[in-house]
């Protein structure tokens, strides 16, 4: 009888910490949301006159670096705004959402770029998400139509980068981070009523898993592929340490795509694919405790290197849909993961200060290592992604 007593009083210790566990995440995640509130206002104000401009990171220099709308991190900050709207309900944010979606709208049209779902889905699918304003339709579904004019039926994908863009052997270069624009065509096609949207994204998508992907669940970077035979023929990397190594937001990249398009598409094959990824991150043992990636799982000098906030805030995002669709261990595993990262997201050394930082919200990021550009320091992508973890954080988890 008395050990009875032990286990019941045991379990609901348990309970109460496991629960006040989660209860602590949420208030941090609201605290966070109120400064994050504040660091936007601030970096949409800085730029409120220089027309044309998107905020990307901070130079050498220490100022803030801007980009046009061509770059492909240009719809993130007009996204990361869309966000704000919709948290908070402050038109302030909603006017400035419609300012620097504005700024990228031109994008619709190029066909030069594979990243029309970063520019303008982040900007003006969420706008439309949130605000139903049908002057945003045509703009989304000219950004479809001139997405799939980089599809190749013969193998299967859309092409990522030009021919010409680097020295390279590249005929046809494919990388894990295409994944990302696919939302845009799966989401148009249902809008549109246009099929072969879907069918190009459903292709690209099961040419990604076949080809990008190695038997432990991690991914190569790029694969190009000869035009003649359409068959692979480079297995490389251009960001990460090495051509057979984890680049971690290339990790990111693909575990988010492929949640993505089993949301959107119901097909169990992507569900499967996205938990082979996630469980090689959350159980890769060069994963911190803090479970913030370095900037390559196998990254030279691991643990004195840098972190890639920016693949943590998009691994974060992804676990917080996937620990949805999975069973309750996986569930727990993943969300447990997660937390753990908002914990670290949410407080030193990775979340600025409001009025520093050249106001982006977190630090920490690389953007590519081999290259020696953008070194441990913010980046715009990985505030748009920990801002909407935070988002989906509170509407899972926070009192209705
Ligand atoms: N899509 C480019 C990058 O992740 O750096």
């Amino acid at each position: 009888m008395k050990k009875k007593w032990i286990i019941i009083v045991f379990a609901l210790f348990a309970f109460s910490c496991n629960n006040s566990g989660s209860d602590k995440t949420l208030e941090l995640v609201e605290n966070t949301l109120e400064k994050v509130q504040q660091h936007t206002l601030l970096m949409a104000e800085s730029l409120s006159d220089a027309p044309g401009r998107l905020p990307k990171t901070i130079g050498i220099d220490g100022e803030l670096e801007t980009s046009n709308d061509r770059w492909w991190t240009s719809g993130f900050f007009p996204g990361q705004l869309w966000y704000m709207y919709e948290y908070s309900g402050n038109e302030t944010f909603k006017d400035w959402a419609e300012l620097y979606s504005e700024r990228v709208s031109n994008q619709q049209f190029t066909t030069e770029t594979h990243d029309l779902g970063f520019i303008i889905f982040c900007s003006y699918g969420n706008g439309y998400r949130i605000t139903g304003n049908e002057e945003f339709l045509p703009i989304i579904k000219n950004a479809s139509e001139s997405l799939i004019t980089r599809f190749n039926p013969e193998i299967g994908a859309i092409r990522s980068w030009d021919r010409a863009s680097w020295n390279e052997p590249w005929q046809y270069a494919v990388i894990i981070d295409n994944m990302m624009n696919l939302e845009l065509l799966e989401w148009s096609s249902r809008m549109f009523n246009r099929p072969d949207f879907a069918e190009v994204a459903r292709t690209h998508a099961n040419t990604s898993m076949q080809y990008l992907y190695r038997p432990d669940g991690s991914s190569y970077h790029v694969v190009s592929f000869d035009t003649v035979s359409s068959s692979p023929e480079y297995f490389h990397t251009h960001q990460g340490y090495s051509h057979e190594s984890a680049w971690a937001r290339g990790q990111a990249w693909g575990l988010y795509g492929f949640v993505m398009m089993y949301r959107e598409t119901g097909m169990p094959e992507f569900l499967e694919h996205a938990v082979k990824i996630a469980d090689f991150i959350v159980n890769h043992p060069r994963l911190p405790e803090d479970k913030i990636p370095y900037w390559d799982y196998d990254a030279p000098g691991i643990p004195n290197t840098l972190r890639d906030v920016s693949a943590g805030s998009i691994t974060c995002s992804a676990l917080l849909e996937l620990h949805r669709y999975v069973d309750e261990i996986k569930a727990e595993q993943y969300l447990d993961v997660a937390r753990k990262q908002l914990h670290s997201l949410c407080s030193e050394p990775y979340l600025a200060e409001v009025g520093t930082n050249r106001n982006f919200i977190l630090k920490h990021s690389v953007g590519h290592m081999p290259n020696g550009s953008e070194i441990d320091v913010p980046l715009s992508y990985a505030d748009y992604y920990f801002v909407e973890a935070l988002i989906r954080y509170k509407v899972q988890f926070g009192i209705q």
